[in-house]
């Protein structure tokens, strides 16, 4: 492909199209109502450009369809368990494969078998149910990202690098309490951002001085491997199925949520090098998720799964996929609009507190442009801010670290034009963001606020009494 044109070629032509939902102002104002302000509560019909997760949101190609019509839908030792665990050995070289129904699956039966009350398991940075499992069960997620991930303005290449010097430290004070260390490729946490080859094998090196097994939390592999070909020196001669390969090497195993770079709807595995924990895992998958050849899946599921890891990683189609989040995130730069820098491989993080100065933490800026975004364009994103993890301690407010809002790409599913319909969009926004108003919680349910919260438009004077008024603590 022609890499200086200005337009991304999407590599694909499209057989099956489904509408794009298109409403009008008025009709849009009535679904924010009704959902009180929370995007998670508006319906799919109400929403035209949907960009609050890439994960399960794939468009599936015509190989993939048609493998999923020869599945074999045996309980036990389906041919399409057999195709499945061929291509996750061909992708990773790992000998022992257990299917789960999607990634958060794999952790709870990885962690449950692993991970004891007090262990402490470091990693770049956990995502929120890999945490979530890990801390469930008494013991701590430790995140060792390197401080330039921390920060949104940076421009390293590879912000998601987890800090060896600090990793090496831990481990030597922690060694006891460690019983897997991790990394997650991208790092999701802050944007997709990927981890060099360099520090992978860095990181490998410390886990195995100390004798902790390393697991890659795998979902987005085949785009880090994308820009380690891209960023890394020594690395642009290299296919980027070798790199993926290589990357896999360097470690004991992994936990992939393949509704990301398995390019399906849903789906996940662990694999590992070697069977130590296999016949535990198994039994244990028994229990919850199912039969150890279909782990929760159907065998179609299992077919899609197969095709969809070697789509993930054609050169063709991750061009363009990094070149959706670059012509994004370049456009809002370009437009003012301050972002995680730079983008990342499967979203744009938009930095509401810096975009929307005249709207304080207390009013949650983030929930005010998702939407605001929603209300203009009919796009859905994503807060992760004050609304996910801002809290009350002693009944006043503690606002959440960064406001950010979250624009996540699904794959093959809105093409360039639909980019450029939305830039325009958000240039009038720009213009017109001191119209944009603060909003005050009137409802928080006791855990994980933001999936079901609700909101109206912020009276400024009562918000910060509102807030306590409401807080999870208060609220039962
Ligand atoms: N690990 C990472 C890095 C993830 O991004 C996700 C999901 C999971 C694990 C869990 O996988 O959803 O299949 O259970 N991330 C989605 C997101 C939900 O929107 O970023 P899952």
């Amino acid at each position: 492909m022609e890499l200086t044109r200005r337009s991304i070629i999407e590599p694909f032509k499209i057989k099956m199209v489904e509408p794009l939902h298109l409403h009008s102002l008025e009709a849009r104002e009535k679904f924010l109502k009704d959902a009180g302000y929370n995007l998670f509560l508006v319906p799919s019909q109400g929403v035209t450009f949907d960009f609050l997760t890439d994960s399960g949101t794939t468009a599936m190609s015509a190989n993939q369809w048609g493998a999923m019509m020869v599945a074999d839908e045996s309980y036990a030792g389906s041919r399409s368990f057999q195709k499945f665990e061929a291509a996750v050995g061909e992708v990773t070289g790992y000998n022992y494969v257990i299917p789960t129904h999607q990634g958060r699956a794999a952790e709870r039966l990885l962690f449950g078998l692993l991970v004891k009350p007090g262990d402490q398991v470091p990693s770049n940075n956990h995502f929120d149910t890999t945490r979530a499992n890990i801390e469930q069960i008494g013991a701590q997620a430790v995140d060792l990202v390197i401080p330039e991930g921390r920060d949104p303005k940076s421009r390293h290449p590879f912000k998601g690098n987890i800090d060896l010097e600090l990793l090496e430290e831990f481990c030597k004070k922690h060694r006891a309490r460690i019983p897997i260390g991790m990394l997650t490729i991208t790092n999701n946490t802050g944007g997709g951002q990927p981890v060099s080859f360099e520090n992978i094998r860095g990181a490998a090196a410390i886990y195995r001085k100390y004798n902790i097994p390393f697991i890659l939390d795998a979902c987005r592999f085949a785009e880090n491997a994308a820009f380690i070909r891209n960023r890394e020196r020594g690395m642009s001669e290299r296919s980027i199925r070798s790199i993926a390969r290589e990357v896999f090497d360097t470690a004991d195993g992994c936990m992939m949520s393949a509704k990301k770079d398995g390019m399906v709807n849903i789906g996940g595995f662990i694999a590992l090098k070697k069977q130590d924990w296999v016949t535990d895992l198994r039994n244990n998958l028994i229990l919850t998720e199912g039969f150890p050849t279909y782990g929760g899946l159907a065998a179609r599921d299992l077919e899609a799964l197969a095709v969809g890891l070697f789509e993930a990683l054609n050169e063709d189609y991750l061009e363009y996929r990094l070149a959706v989040a670059k012509y994004m995130g370049d456009g809002l730069t370009d437009l003012g609009i301050p972002i995680v820098q730079p983008p990342g491989g499967h979203a744009v993080y938009i930095d509401a507190k810096a975009f929307l100065p005249h709207i304080p933490p207390s009013q949650f800026p983030g929930q005010a442009l998702v939407v605001e975004l929603y209300r203009r364009e009919g796009v859905r994103s994503c807060e992760i801010g004050s609304v996910m993890f801002g809290r009350t301690e002693s009944e006043k407010f503690v606002p959440a670290a960064m406001e950010l809002v979250r624009l996540a790409f699904p794959r093959r599913v809105y093409t360039q034009s639909h980019f450029d319909y939305l830039l325009e969009g958000f240039e009038l926004l720009a213009k017109e963001k001191q119209k944009c108003r603060g909003l005050q919680m009137t409802y928080s349910p006791p855990f994980l606020r933001h999936f079901t919260a609700q909101f109206k438009p912020a009276n400024r004077r009562a918000v910060e009494r509102k807030w306590v008024a409401c807080a999870p603590e208060k609220s039962n």
